[in-house]
């Protein structure tokens, strides 16, 4: 997200913030960790005005996690009760517990607090990626992210993706790219929060108030009046995709990579590709004229086809050889490089280029 929209959010964050008890009435106050964490457990599965009470209950009886630690699961319960999924008081006791629990047997200290890395937290029972982020950002200020249901929304509209985090790896990874991206930042902390108010407020699944959103702006589902569109409402069904993949290789044996522009590698080098119909008629096609002169083609050969799945889209694509028959030209911008053809295999950090260059490549290593 650009920086003026993050300084818009913030800014509708601080006017419009409600009063809850686990919120500080000044929200640049750093949390305690176990006040985050009991609080975005129980928002996780229950609604803000549901978990005001029982939080506030909760507070008193088991203010700290020594507290906790102490109590049986019954008490645990009976404060939990009417909160549903249960097996979530059942792990914050556990992680309690597990936190607390005394090494008399060894001389390493053990400290009586959660602790705060990612990977300490994450390997805790009951907590997760959105705890983790959530107790890390909000208590620590660190610059970790968070995904919740009310990000994924926001995100969805925002960048038009009509794919959800759990139709599969890569479309979760892009949903944590962009939260990671938002987080990337000393308000962090302010940013997962307000997003998450946004989401609960504003930009809610029926109805999104985007008159009054401070994203307004930068809202592509919006802007094209497609807020109804997204996020998508389940599952979307495989996409064929068939597409060509182009290695151009000048004469002097380099190979010609392209930043931007593409289908599906927005931000980073690929080979140059776009969709095309599976029997596609031999010779250069117009496409590659985007970037090379038809007069400096030497030979334009198919070698061969693979398979790559990204996010939805099942893809078939052909690899198309085309040979230069001049030295590769100076970048005319910063979307073109030349790569000699040994450090192709170490410059493309893509699976879809690699496989494409493997094309080539097992043919001869050598040019
Ligand atoms: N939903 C879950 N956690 C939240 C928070 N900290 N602020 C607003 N909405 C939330």
């Amino acid at each position: 997200m650009d920086s003026n929209s993050l300084k818009r959010l913030r800014e509708w964050f601080k006017k419009n913030a409600a009063e809850l008890p686990w919120r500080p009435a000044d929200l640049d106050t750093l949390r305690d960790p176990y006040a985050v964490w009991i609080s975005e457990t129980m928002l996780q599965q229950t609604q803000v005005a549901t978990v005001r009470e029982y939080f506030i209950r909760w507070m008193k009886r088991f203010p700290d996690i020594e507290t906790l630690a102490k109590a049986s699961e019954e008490e645990v319960f009976k404060y939990w009760q009417g909160l549903g999924y249960y097996s979530r008081a059942r792990n914050i006791l556990k992680t309690a517990k597990a936190v607390t629990l005394e090494e008399r047997s060894s001389d390493r200290v053990h400290k009586k607090t959660l602790p705060s890395t990612r990977k300490e937290l994450e390997a805790l029972p009951g907590i997760g990626a959105y705890t983790a982020g959530a107790i890390l950002s909000l208590a620590h200020h660190q610059r970790e992210a968070i995904l919740d249901g009310n990000l994924v929304r926001i995100f969805s509209r925002l960048y038009a993706l009509d794919f959800l985090p759990t139709d599969s790896r890569d479309s979760a990874d892009a949903y944590w790219n962009y939260a990671r991206e938002v987080a990337d930042s000393p308000k962090a902390y302010m940013h997962n929060e307000a997003l998450m108010e946004l989401g609960r407020t504003m930009c809610k699944v029926k109805n999104p108030d985007c008159a009054s959103c401070p994203l307004q702006n930068a809202c592509r589902a919006h802007l094209e009046n497609r807020t109804a569109e997204f996020p998508p409402a389940k599952k979307h069904l495989q996409k064929d995709w068939h597409g060509t993949v182009l290695i151009v290789e000048s004469a002097d044996h380099k190979i010609l990579a392209v930043h931007g522009g593409q289908k599906f590698f927005k931000n980073q080098f690929t080979l140059p590709h776009f969709e095309s119909p599976r029997n596609a008629t031999a010779g250069l096609p117009a496409q590659a004229e985007r970037y090379i002169d038809a007069d400096k083609v030497q030979s334009v050969e198919n070698i061969g086809k693979f398979r790559h799945s990204i996010t939805v889209h099942k893809m078939e694509c052909d690899v198309l050889y085309i040979r230069l028959n001049k030295k590769a030209p100076a970048p005319t911008s910063s979307e073109t490089k030349w790569v000699r053809r040994e450090s192709a295999r170490d410059f493309f950090a893509n699976s879809f280029s690699l496989k494409a260059l493997e094309r080539l490549l097992h043919r001869t290593d050598k040019p």
